[in-house]
């Protein structure tokens, strides 16, 4: 059997816990969801903003969990006969648990933050070290005050390289969670306008994403997007913060990692670059330029930590796009199949050029169609209407023929489309459902895309429903 994750006892050295009742003498894992607990799992009791784990301790124990780490003044409340680690704040056990598990390992450690392209970054990373060593990285989006910790809780002693993905929706943020991960690497993706409400510049959002420089071990590396806007700042806030060593990614000239070229097919992209000196031609199991930039600083990101080139090139084949971030699904229509662009878990200015890219490099099948179906970016504060009208540009430019609207926002851009591409403008996305299931054409290909609140993710699914799905080509 292997070692469990934490023994009892160090688990109470880490969180300063006091036991209670009789809790387990190895914890096989950290769960704060008694929907996805496991047998063996120690539960974490975490106030939220709607919901207080405590009201769930109960049916953890229930499902077998080897102890509920729970706040003391909720003791009363709780099962008496339950299994207990007591201290006074669940949340920062948490970190210290945490901040245990970095202390006790020997793995390289990279962090990952941006203003789009955590995620799919985080996820290519765990490809491609996952052919060099034992990898730890974080779940889904697991990236903020909870999300880091609990990774970091999470993080087996053996691991070789770790994966962190580290968001923000405010200044000052990060700062906390990179000082607890402490990453041998560095990686901003890009800074683009996302969440301008909370800030009211991208030079803010540049140094709020800065931060993670401030948790960087000595001797650590920065990796930079040298064709961003903010790159500049941010070398500049870099070196302000002591960072001694930055590598470069892009298509510019001295980038260490260079795009020398590339080619976007249907599901994948061929490219080759130069990186640190070394050529390396390689593919990605997923579309879109904006992945091949990310792709340069994760081999960047590979080599800093050890891992080999080479076999992060070849793993790099299997990535695929996850549902709602771009993945592709053939829909079997009657006399034919269309391509279904699932892009509606999130959308800001930058994926949403990203996204309309990607549809511009693909071909609709004659007498087949593009069509986008395009619903709001939210949390872009005042300046979200002009933000929603500059997408005529890229609109234009992905070629779609016909593009359907929702949401108050897309109006701006809805009234700027000339009108032969005009479909139907809704103010709520639902009333395009059977719209949509009616316009489906053999040939076609579709693009769904907007913010999660915009609701775009219903059509998504109807659409799915109504035509069964040929094969998933590029969705996990
Ligand atoms: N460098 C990039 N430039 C523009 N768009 C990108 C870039 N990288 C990824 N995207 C697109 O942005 C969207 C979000 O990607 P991803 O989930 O990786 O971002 P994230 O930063 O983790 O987001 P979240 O803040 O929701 O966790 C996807 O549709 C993806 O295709
Ligand atoms: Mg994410």
């Amino acid at each position: 059997m292997s070692a469990p994750l934490w023994t009892l006892d160090a688990f109470l050295a880490a969180t300063r816990g006091e036991a209670r009742g009789e809790p387990q003498a190895e914890i096989t894992g950290i769960s704060i969801d008694t929907r996805t607990i496991l047998p063996g799992e120690a539960f974490v009791a975490i106030v939220g903003d709607r919901l207080d784990g405590h009201d769930y301790v109960a049916k953890a124990l229930e499902a077998g969990a080897s102890l509920a780490l729970v706040a003391r003044h909720k003791l009363v409340d709780l099962p008496q006969d339950g299994r207990y680690v007591v201290v006074d704040d669940p949340l920062e056990a948490l970190r210290n648990l945490g901040r245990a598990a970095r202390a006790r390992t020997s793995a390289r450690i990279v962090a990952v933050t941006g203003s789009v392209g955590k995620t799919g970054t985080k996820e290519a990373l765990r490809l491609a070290l996952g052919r060099s060593g034992k990898v730890h990285a974080s779940a889904a989006s697991f990236n903020n005050h909870w999300g880091v910790p609990l990774t970091l809780a999470r993080m087996p002693e053996d691991t070789e390289f770790g994966v962190f993905e580290i968001g923000m929706n405010h200044a000052g943020e990060i700062t906390p969670l990179v000082q607890m991960v402490r990453p041998h690497a560095a990686i901003i993706t890009t800074v683009q306008a996302v969440h301008l409400e909370f800030f009211g510049s991208v030079e803010k959002i540049a140094q709020a994403k800065a931060e993670i420089f401030l948790g960087l071990e000595p001797g650590g590396l920065a990796i930079l997007n040298q064709d961003n806007d903010q790159f500049d700042l941010l070398t500049f806030l870099a070196k302000t913060a002591g960072v001694e060593r930055i590598q470069t990614f892009g298509e510019a000239e001295g980038s260490d990692a260079l795009l020398e070229n590339y080619a976007v097919q249907t599901g994948s992209s061929s490219i080759q670059a130069r990186v640190l000196g070394q050529e390396i031609t390689y593919k990605i199991g997923a579309p879109g330029k904006h992945l091949v930039r990310n792709s340069l600083a994760v081999l960047l990101a590979v080599c800093e930590l050890g891992g080999d080139l080479a076999l992060a090139g070849l793993a790099l084949a299997e990535l695929s796009a996850p549902k709602g971030r771009g993945a592709q699904t053939r829909l079997k229509l009657p006399g034919g199949e269309a391509v279904l662009v699932d892009e509606s878990y999130n959308a800001n200015p930058a994926s949403m050029r990203a996204a309309l890219s990607v549809l511009g490099g693909m071909q609709a099948a004659a007498p087949g169609r593009k069509i986008a179906v395009l619903g709001d970016m939210l949390e872009l504060g005042d300046a979200a209407g002009q933000l929603h009208a500059d997408l005529i540009g890229p609109v234009e430019d992905s070629g779609a023929d016909l593009v359907y609207c929702s949401g108050p926002l897309m109006r701006a851009l809805w009234e700027r489309l000339p009108r032969e591409k005009r479909a139907v403008y809704a103010e709520h996305s639902e009333a395009l459902t059977e719209r949509l299931k009616d316009e489906l054409r053999p040939g076609d290909i579709i693009m769904i895309k907007g913010s999660l609140g915009s609701r775009m993710g219903p059509l998504v699914d109807a659409l799915k429903q109504e035509y069964p799905a040929a094969d998933e080509m590029a969705s996990a």
